[in-house]
């Protein structure tokens, strides 16, 4: 399973690179907008900042087919190849996604509510198939459930797509999907936090240390002795 950092900000991305296993990072065009800065230019620097080989989601912003495979080109050799294009999956969408397949450019598809949205984006070639799952229990449905059907529908079929569940809003909803081992996680800076956020773990993680003072001499340290 892949995790990823949904997130612009190039502090933010930096510091959980350091803390935690990453794989790559996604963006969509709000959080662009949020970074404050032209949307090229920070693609640019989020790409020199995680590097070649790390993947990179960026979306394209466009209603028409031929305008989403123009931008998807362009972004494709701007970025290199790890990056993975976002297509939104409508009719339009898929048409694109179709196009792009052929071409050789790996597609994320996204703004996914329902399991039939990812059946077709699946059948028009996406990589990866993105569920928004915290934005759809916001509408009184059920984000799992709609991601344990993509799930069976990709069992059910021999379609070469994954999973890439992104909009979480706490640690629960991640767990669910990391037990059913879905092909990538993308979260935002506080849902990565709250994943390993629990005071009982400092708390212990502390008392080890303080014990460990107690045959060292003053001012030492374990490497010191070793
Ligand atoms: O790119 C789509 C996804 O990241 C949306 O997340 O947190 O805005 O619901 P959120």
């Amino acid at each position: 399973m892949k995790l990823l950092i949904d997130y612009a900000d190039l502090d933010s991305i930096k510091e959980l690179i350091a803390l935690f296993p990453i794989d790559g990072v996604t963006t969509n065009p709000t959080i662009l907008a949020k970074a404050g800065e032209n949307p090229k230019d920070r693609l640019v620097k989020i790409r020199e900042l995680i590097g070649p080989d790390m993947d990179l989601h960026c979306q394209v912003v466009a209603s028409k087919k031929e305008e989403m495979v123009d931008q998807a080109r362009k972004l494709v050799a701007l970025l290199g190849e790890n990056t993975y294009i976002k297509v939104p999956s409508s009719g339009e969408g898929f048409k694109a996604m179709e196009e792009l397949t052929k071409e050789g450019i790996k597609i994320t598809a996204t703004g996914i509510y329902t399991p039939l949205q990812a059946f077709l984006a699946a059948k028009a070639g996406a990589k990866y198939l993105a569920p928004y799952v915290n934005r759809i229990d916001n509408l009184g449905y059920d984000g799992l459930g709609v991601t344990r059907k993509i799930q069976n529908i990709l069992e059910a079929n021999d379609f070469d797509a994954q999973i890439l569940a992104a909009s979480f809003k706490n640690s629960n909803q991640v767990l669910d999907l990391v037990e059913r081992g879905v092909g990538a996680l993308t979260l935002g800076p506080d849902v990565f936090k709250g994943l390993v956020n629990d005071k009982n773990v400092d708390f212990a993680i502390k008392t080890f240390e303080e014990d460990f003072e107690s045959i060292l001499e003053e001012g030492q340290t374990f490497s010191d002795i070793l």
